[in-house]
């Protein structure tokens, strides 16, 4: 089967991943109505699009905190991405590279800082922070992304506990032991393994991230660094306008990808009231369902400056390691650019809130 769309490279991932692994990366929290609505709530809009506006020379490209761009779609972090190809998180970094995208390496990453910091020196590289109990640990983590030359701090705020993830707690999720947890050296903080019958995850999480971080600790962490931080998990117009006040450089609309709080909003539909309430003075990104050409261009229309892909970016790992990656960055660049024609925007400047309406616009017919 050859591979055209994202859908092919999860058909193909499905086919190819071992099945803990598989059920770890596709699935949600709780009854997994968010991990759906993420990828529903875009049908439900309708593009609006102009015709006669030249386009044939496309621009693409933003730029994101100080740093230029190709096309505004970067890759979220996510955890153990060996776990889909033995490329894990260097393949990624280096394919992100390639498209002149963004990277976003996990905290808890089966390569570690410096590995990905050799191995893709090019390519623009946030480090995605979780603060542990020990903030000593934490506070290493920072100085390690500083020197290895990552450009911003991404602080996950959606995650004090992990969500129910109930296949994880079926599988009794456990980290192989032929992988660790590259950004550790003490060995207990290397892996994780199910002790009381349910995910490992779930308990190593309970027993070392803080569930008491506030908005204390964004200052906490501006003390202790110059790098930008942004905020990742953001769902409402209150907590955005929180990031703003406390100075973050940024925030990511995201619900983990559905995998927290079940029944939270899908982030496209979060989106606008965010981007109502501090478009204007803060740079609002967006993660989640995001599969295709037309998704990418609806978050932009409705006020998102870059988007992030998860899952996608794991189907091509899984599909071929580096190169799997870098294909479906292609594809979905291909897939951007074909929707901007046809809408008539030949510049992300051109790519209008009013392009973008909710199908029940259309229900009187
Ligand atoms: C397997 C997996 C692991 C993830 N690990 C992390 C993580 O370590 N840190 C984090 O902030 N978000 C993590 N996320 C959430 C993603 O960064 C992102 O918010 C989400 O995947 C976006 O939705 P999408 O998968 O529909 O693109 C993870 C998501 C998945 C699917």
């Amino acid at each position: 089967m050859s591979l055209i769309c994202v859908a092919d490279f999860e058909q193909r991932a499905k086919q190819q991943l071992e099945r803990t692994a598989l059920d770890f990366y596709r699935n949600g929290a709780g009854e997994q109505v968010t991990l759906g609505q993420n990828r529903e709530a875009y049908k439900r809009l309708r593009l609006r699009p102009r015709c006669l506006r030249d386009v044939s020379q496309l621009d693409t490209s933003c730029k994101i905190l100080g740093q230029q761009l190709n096309w505004p779609l970067g890759i979220a972090p996510t955890a153990m991405q060996k776990l889909a190809h033995p490329d894990g998180e260097l393949g990624t970094a280096r394919a992100a590279g390639q498209a002149g995208s963004i990277f976003i390496l996990s905290t808890l990453s089966t390569c570690s800082i410096e590995e990905v910091a050799v191995a893709a020196p090019e390519t623009c590289k946030w480090f995605q922070l979780y603060i542990y109990k020990d903030r000593s640990l934490t506070e290493q983590l920072v100085r390690r992304a500083e020197l290895a030359q990552f450009k911003a701090l991404v602080l996950t705020v959606d995650l004090p506990i992990n969500g129910d993830r109930r296949a994880d707690a079926r599988n009794q999720f456990s980290l192989p032991p032929h992988l660790r947890l590259a950004n550790f050296q003490d060995e207990l903080m290397q892996g994780f393994v199910s002790k009381l019958g349910g995910s490992g995850l779930n308990e190593y999480v309970a027993s070392q991230f803080d569930p008491s971080i506030s908005w204390q600790d964004i200052k906490w962490l501006q003390q202790l660094t110059q790098l930008p931080i942004v905020l990742k998990g953001i769902l409402t117009a209150e907590d955005a306008q929180l990031a703003r006040n406390f100075g973050c450089a940024g925030i990511i609309v995201s619900n983990h990808g559905g995998r927290q709080l079940d029944t939270a909003p899908a982030t496209i539909e979060a989106l606008p009231e965010i981007v109502a309430a501090v478009g204007k003075d803060l740079l609002v990104m967006l993660d989640g369902g995001i599969m295709q050409g037309t998704d990418i261009f609806k978050a932009l229309a409705l006020g998102a400056q870059t988007v992030f892909i998860g899952r996608p970016a794991l189907w091509g790992l899984a599909a071929n390691g580096q190169r799997g990656v870098e294909q479906l960055l292609q594809i979905m660049r291909h897939d951007l650019e074909i929707t901007m024609k046809l809408a008539g925007c030949p510049t992300l400047r051109d790519i209008q809130p009013s392009m973008v309406v909710h199908e029940s616009s259309y229900s009187q017919l």
